[in-house]
């Protein structure tokens, strides 16, 4: 399947239970501690908090130490040792994705530039979700020559409606895992609640290990380092006033999405998702 396909979906693969009380742990005690490792996608406002997309660090002793001894009872190494070439891996990245309230749609795109096994992602998923799509590596040609742009990392043409035939669109429950090469091309989307856990793996040739920074008991003192890492500015303040007010606007926007409509209806053949990031979301 792995092979074929590129990625694998394994059903009822852990207990969610404890690790998500563990979860909802962390991300209470993040909004508490006005946590600075957070990425806000489109801030929507929530009284009294921010509509976090996830949080960065997570197993931080500063956050909940017991979160990561839920995280090793879960057999990572099993389905990516038996599915890649590799004989170790490193955890690069891990991201506890926790969406609150609002809808998330992103752009299509790779997480990295070839589907060669180079990269794995794994997504735990802690709550039940639907709505996560990937193009497998038997349809890569056929997209290519569909839709040119499609073989960049990144592009501005990511919101485009595939036809359904060219990719697969995950139905999770609690407890299940997915393992997907990284270069597969791909959208993350959600409606509401979510939370899962982001992990992303390159070959190692040593032991199975987590990159420093992830590790309970890291620093975490060079935030301008952490930035560069993580390709995104966590010197930023979500919770000031400017940010707090730019998300009122989106809150308005969230639910009288007026430009996206008028989009929408200039879009004749309706080639591209409009009502991302809004209560019409599909
Ligand atoms: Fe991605």
């Amino acid at each position: 399947m792995f092979k074929e396909k590129g990625f694998l979906h394994l059903k009822n693969y852990f207990d969610p239970n404890k690790i998500l009380n563990e979860a909802n742990k962390t991300i209470l005690i993040c909004k508490k501690k006005k946590w600075k490792y957070v990425k806000v996608y489109h801030n929507i406002f929530i009284n009294k908090f921010v509509n976090i997309f996830s949080i960065n660090f997570p197993f931080n002793n500063k956050l909940n130490p017991n979160l990561y001894n839920e995280f090793t009872k879960i057999n990572l190494k099993n389905p990516i040792l038996e599915n890649t070439y590799w004989k170790n891996f490193q955890i690069t990245q891990i991201e506890l994705q926790h969406n609150q309230k609002f809808n998330y749609q992103s752009t299509w795109h790779r997480d990295s530039k070839f589907s060669n096994l180079e990269n794995i992602v794994a997504i735990l998923y802690l709550r039940d979700a639907n709505g996560f799509k990937l193009v497998p590596k038997n349809l890569e040609d056929a997209v290519i020559r569909k839709y040119n742009f499609s073989k960049e990392k990144n592009y501005k043409n990511g919101y485009v409606n595939l036809s359904n035939n060219y990719f697969h669109q995950f139905d999770v429950k609690a407890g299940d895992l997915v393992i997907f090469d990284a270069g597969l091309l791909h959208q993350g989307s959600c409606k509401g609640m979510r939370t899962q856990f982001f992990v992303r793996c390159i070959e190692n040739d040593k032991d199975n290990i987590l990159n420093k920074d992830l590790e309970p008991n890291a620093l975490l003192n060079d935030t301008d380092i952490l930035s560069k890492n993580y390709n995104w500015n966590f010197n930023q303040n979500p919770y000031s006033l400017k940010k707090k007010l730019i998300s009122i606007i989106n809150l308005i926007i969230y639910y009288f999405p007026v430009l996206k409509l008028f989009r929408f209806i200039l879009d004749i053949k309706k080639k591209k998702i409009h009502f991302h990031y809004s209560i019409f979301q599909k």
